[in-house]
This record gives C-alpha cells, structure tokens and sequence, in this order.
C-alpha cells in the first residue's frame, strides 16, 4: 500500500489532500502549471484565526476561479501597537483543520517573513488620496502603510485574478481598491459581506480574546449600528451621535472609541445627507485591551 492510501484510509472522511506551502519557494511550481493551464486564481489574505467570516470569503472566491490561494500570515508592519500584536491568536493548526473541507483546488499558503520582506520589515508609504486619513488611519497611525506593503508583496508574488476582502473591513476594501489603481495591479478586487454571530456581533478573530461578560456585552454594536440605520435621515445626526455615546456610557464592558457616519467612497464624515450618495456608520469600540470595529450601510 502506498503512504497516500494508508493516510486516506485513516482519514476515510477526508476528500482531497489539502496542498500547504510554507514558503514562497515550495508554491512557485504550482504557480507556474496553473498559469499554463490558464486557469483562474482567486486570493483571500488572511492573518489566520479563521472563522466563518473567512470561510465565506473561500466559498465566494471558490465559485468565480478555478484555483483558490488562501494565505496566513500575521503582518507586523500593520500593527501599531506592539501588545496587539503579540497578543493576536495564532492556531494555525485549528486552522488547517477548518480548511480540509475544502478540495485541493484551494491552496493555503504561509509565507515566511523573508518572502513578504526581502529588505526587511519596513512599510511602505502610500498616499491614497485621503482616505487612509479617516477613521482606522486617524487611530491606527502607519496601518494602512503596513496593509498597502503586505498587499503589494502578495499580488506581485501571487499574480491573482481576483482578490476577495470583507466589508467588515469596509474603510480597508476602499483602501485595497485605491492600491491597485496606485501600482497598476492587474487584479478584480471583490468585497463580501460581514458575516455575524447570532448575537449579531461580527465575527473576529479578535473575538477569541474576550471574556464571557465582553462577548455578551459587545452585541450593544451592532445593535446601536441597526438604531442608527434605523433612524438615519429622520433623526438629526447630532442627536444620533450622542445617543450612540450615551449608550456605550451605560455600558460597563466597552468604551467607544469613534462613532462615525461617512460618505462610502471618500470615507469623509457626513455633512449633509445628499441623494445620489451612499452612507455607511462606522463603530470602534474596545472591550478591555481588545479593540472590535464594526459598520453598517445606511441607504
Ligand atoms: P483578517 O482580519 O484575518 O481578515 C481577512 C479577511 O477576512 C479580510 O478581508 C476581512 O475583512 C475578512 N473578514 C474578517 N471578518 C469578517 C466577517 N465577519 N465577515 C466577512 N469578512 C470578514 O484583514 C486582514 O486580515 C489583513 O488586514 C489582511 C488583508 C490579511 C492583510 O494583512
């Protein structure tokens, strides 16, 4: 018998082999074939700790390309905050696990630090015309940076087709759009809906970090983000912002860190509502030292 065989017979629930690469060096063959193949890759970055939020990402991408690449890998240069970093989880291998349902036609790849950063972990600057200044770039100072230069090394190692980000991240999907105009990438970026908890919170794999009374407290988000959707038009935005502050005062578990109504493309904070345009609220909020952000379109 050979090994594959002795390895499928005591996995007999196991479809395919999952192919995982751990370097750039072991999927630069495979590259290569599916690129004589003509065949289409579909790419979903993530930093691992996967949940359904990513696996739903998967699944889309699975059904537009013949090939899926999902990579992990935890991008230092997009974490301001030293804590945050170290205290990001790592379960790569719970992860492996969730992404043997998937066939051998999705990919999983965890480059080393070397492959991301030949010169070194450094960022590099980008402008993308103002957008990288609201919101996460207001409170994460350089995250952008670091996202724009992880980003560049994927798509110039990966050549994708198409690349599928979550609107859970909404002002990063607008900052990923901007990248690609700005380096001339020849890629289609997808944006994907938020998939939530039945309590309504977006999955995270922040979530892991949070204690019994965090998790149950942190569905007030969602639930503001529905009230202000709610309302959004009749009730005057002042009014709406300090209903939103009040509320996480009353909260013991979480404190606000912006609430925000801005225009979806510009990101800019809305002045006055105009018809042609498209609105989204936009929370972050910290539950202890975890810090969760969520949005929500408006019209
Ligand atoms: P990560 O937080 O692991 O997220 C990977 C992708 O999954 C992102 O596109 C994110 O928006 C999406 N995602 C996360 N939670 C989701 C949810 N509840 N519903 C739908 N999609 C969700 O975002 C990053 O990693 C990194 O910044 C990365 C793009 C990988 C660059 O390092």
């Amino acid at each position: 018998m050979q090994i594959e065989q002795i390895i499928l017979s005591l996995q007999p629930n196991r479809k395919s082999y999952m192919r995982v690469f751990n370097n750039f060096n072991a999927i630069k063959e495979t590259l290569t074939s599916i690129n004589e193949e003509e065949a289409t890759i579909g790419f979903v970055p993530t930093m691992g700790a996967l949940h359904e939020g990513h696996l739903s990402l998967i699944k889309t991408a699975y059904a537009e390309n013949d090939y899926v690449i999902v990579s992990i890998f935890i991008n230092p240069t997009q974490f301001n905050n030293r804590e945050d970093f170290d205290a990001y989880p790592r379960t790569v291998d719970q992860d492996l696990k969730l992404l043997e349902q998937f066939d051998n036609n999705v990919l999983t790849f965890i480059p080393l630090v070397e492959d991301i950063y030949p010169n070194g972990i450094v960022s590099q600057h980008f402008d993308y015309g103002g957008i990288e200044n609201q919101m996460e770039g207001k409170f994460r100072p350089g995250h952008f940076d670091g996202v724009g230069t992880v980003l560049t090394s994927f798509f110039t190692l990966l050549k994708p087709n198409n690349a599928y980000f979550g609107e859970k991240d909404f002002q990063q999907l607008q900052i990923v759009k901007k990248l690609v105009q700005i380096q001339k990438f020849d890629v289609n970026i997808i944006g994907c809906p938020i998939l939530r908890e039945a309590s309504g919170l977006a999955m995270s794999s922040r979530n892991k970090r949070l204690s019994d009374s965090q998790l149950q407290e942190s569905r007030l988000i969602f639930k503001v983000l529905k009230y202000v959707k709610e309302h959004f038009g009749t009730k005057n935005d002042n009014e709406l912002l300090q209903e939103v502050q009040n509320a996480f005062k009353n909260n013991s578990e979480l404190t606000l860190e912006y609430f925000e109504i801005a225009d979806e493309s510009t990101l800019r904070p809305l002045q006055k509502i105009e018809n042609n345009k498209k609105y989204r609220a936009f929370i972050a909020a910290f539950a202890g030292e975890v810090r969760l952000i969520d949005n929500i379109a408006l019209n």
